[in-house]
């Protein structure tokens, strides 16, 4: 358990903070030409997420005995990936969305072609973001880009995207639903936490745990997404309530239905906790980023 006495909201602030003012130095201006796909990117990156990806980097580096410095690109990167694969999950040929992080979403402001060209250029933005890092005794540039490459690429997040769509209006089982929920989410907080490790060079040891923690997180963080779809309201959530359902999406609400969606969230985030142990109470932020998680209204 964290200790009372740690203020994860607090900890938030601060270290969105130094994510932001990251994200600021590390992106093109504004003003870079062409100007329209610059000032397109960083609409959607500073629209205000919640920047969950990067802090688990980070409090996973912290766990590891690192600091934030080495960590800070490698948590732009995977906030650079995420930002994407929303602004594309967005388009009227994917879930077709209006609204996102409380502002229309990039298509909606850029067009489509612009949006399409946005989300590329922050895909591969990451990548020159993670060259541009330090590379540690135990994990080389190669390891680092590899780790980004397979998490976002077509057995992973892509694959997860494609069985999402693939689900539309089907009957499927709740083991397809897991195979959809560890690809199309999981695959990448389980990547943040691992960069988090790497940038702190930890153990073998250190990033087994935070293999299995980040793909407990990860499946625990889609139920969520899926539950608070049903129960809570756009302007909470920054993002149009209810397109599951619309959408005929298989969600855990879906097919297992609201109370038992909440039971697998609950036991996803404890198994989530009990791969900590290894870290001896060095992991208090990301064991208070599990349960603001689970508890998250949006
Ligand atoms: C939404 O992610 C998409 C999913 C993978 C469920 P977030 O809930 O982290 O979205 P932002 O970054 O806060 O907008
Ligand atoms: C999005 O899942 C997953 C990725 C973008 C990789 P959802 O489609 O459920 O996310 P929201 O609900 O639109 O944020
Ligand atoms: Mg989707
Ligand atoms: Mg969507
Ligand atoms: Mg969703």
């Amino acid at each position: 358990m964290a200790p009372s006495s740690f203020d994860l909201s607090q900890w938030l602030t601060d270290k969105t903070s130094r994510v932001d003012r990251s994200l600021h130095q590390l992106m093109p201006k504004a003003s870079a030409k062409p100007a329209t796909i610059h000032q397109a990117m960083r609409y959607s990156i500073f629209a205000g997420g919640k920047r969950m990806r990067p802090a688990l980097v980070l409090a996973a580096a912290e766990a590891c005995g690192g600091t934030d410095e080495p960590a800070l690109p490698l948590a732009c990167a995977v906030e650079c990936i995420h930002t994407y694969s929303l602004i594309h999950d967005d388009l009227p040929a994917m879930d077709d969305d209006d609204f996102r992080r409380g502002k229309p979403t990039n298509h909606k402001v850029y067009g489509e072609g612009i949006a399409v060209l946005a989300g590329d250029a922050l895909l591969t933005l990451a990548f020159e973001m993670v060259a541009g890092a330090k590379s540690w005794p135990r994990y080389s540039h190669r390891d680092l880009i590899l780790e980004l490459a397979v998490a976002s690429g077509s057995r992973q997040l892509i694959a997860g995207q494609v069985a999402d769509l693939e689900a539309e209006g089907q009957d499927i089982p709740v083991s397809q639903l897991r195979y959809i929920h560890e690809r199309k989410t999981s695959a990448l907080l389980c990547a943040s936490v691992r960069f988090g490790g790497m940038s702190a060079n930890c153990t073998p040891k250190q990033l087994a745990a935070l293999t299995d923690f980040g793909t407990h997180v990860g499946l625990a963080f889609q139920v969520i997404d899926d539950i608070l779809d049903v129960t809570q309201s756009s302007a909470v959530l920054g993002k149009t309530a209810g397109k599951d359902v619309d959408a005929q999406k298989a969600t855990y609400p879906r097919l297992v239905g609201l109370e038992k969606s909440k039971k697998i969230a609950a036991d996803l985030t404890r198994k989530a906790f009990a791969s900590l142990d290894v870290f001896k109470g060095r992991a208090t932020a990301l064991e208070a980023l599990a349960r603001y998680l689970l508890e998250r209204d949006r």
